[in-house]
């Protein structure tokens, strides 16, 4: 399952995404927004993550103008490694190194012909374990601090 969520600039992104994700054959929920009309990117953005910290998704893609503030509020929720990209390298390096299971994009900053390749760079890279395994778990620990 995928939870995808947007505020009113990443509307119509989020709905070709959802497009997308169908032709990928791949399940999703969507949190909204529904239309363009003016709205607070946070509303969106905490249940995307709350539906990803608490499993019952195993990624969010979030789309607001410059993806930073829905990468701002995901990163708040326990277990889930939000990332804003902006490139298709971007998109398969948080996988491969950061396991990052929150994809935050920019609307207003990523033409959509970009955004899809970065969308399926997202879904289909792997994390790589090993190295990358020891440091996430030292994002989620504050024993070193
Ligand atoms: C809305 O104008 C804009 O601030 C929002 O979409 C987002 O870019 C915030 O980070």
């Amino acid at each position: 399952m995928i939870a995808i969520g947007a505020d009113h600039a990443g509307y119509e992104i989020k709905e070709k995404i959802k497009t997308l994700l169908k032709t990928m054959g791949l399940e999703f929920q969507d949190f909204g927004t529904n239309s363009t009309e003016s709205t607070d990117y946070p509303d969106y953005a905490h249940l995307v993550a709350q539906s990803v910290g608490a499993g019952k998704s195993e990624y969010g893609i979030l789309v607001c103008g410059t993806g930073i503030g829905m990468s701002i509020v995901a990163n708040k929720h326990n277990g889930v490694r939000a990332s804003n990209v902006e490139s298709v390298d971007a998109a398969r390096l948080a996988r491969e190194h950061n396991d990052a299971n929150v994809l935050a994009l920019g609307a207003r900053l990523t033409p959509w012909e970009k955004a899809q390749e970065i969308v399926k760079t997202f879904l289909t890279a792997r994390f790589e374990g090993g190295r990358h395994q020891r440091r996430i778990d030292k994002i989620h620990t504050l024993t070193n601090l």
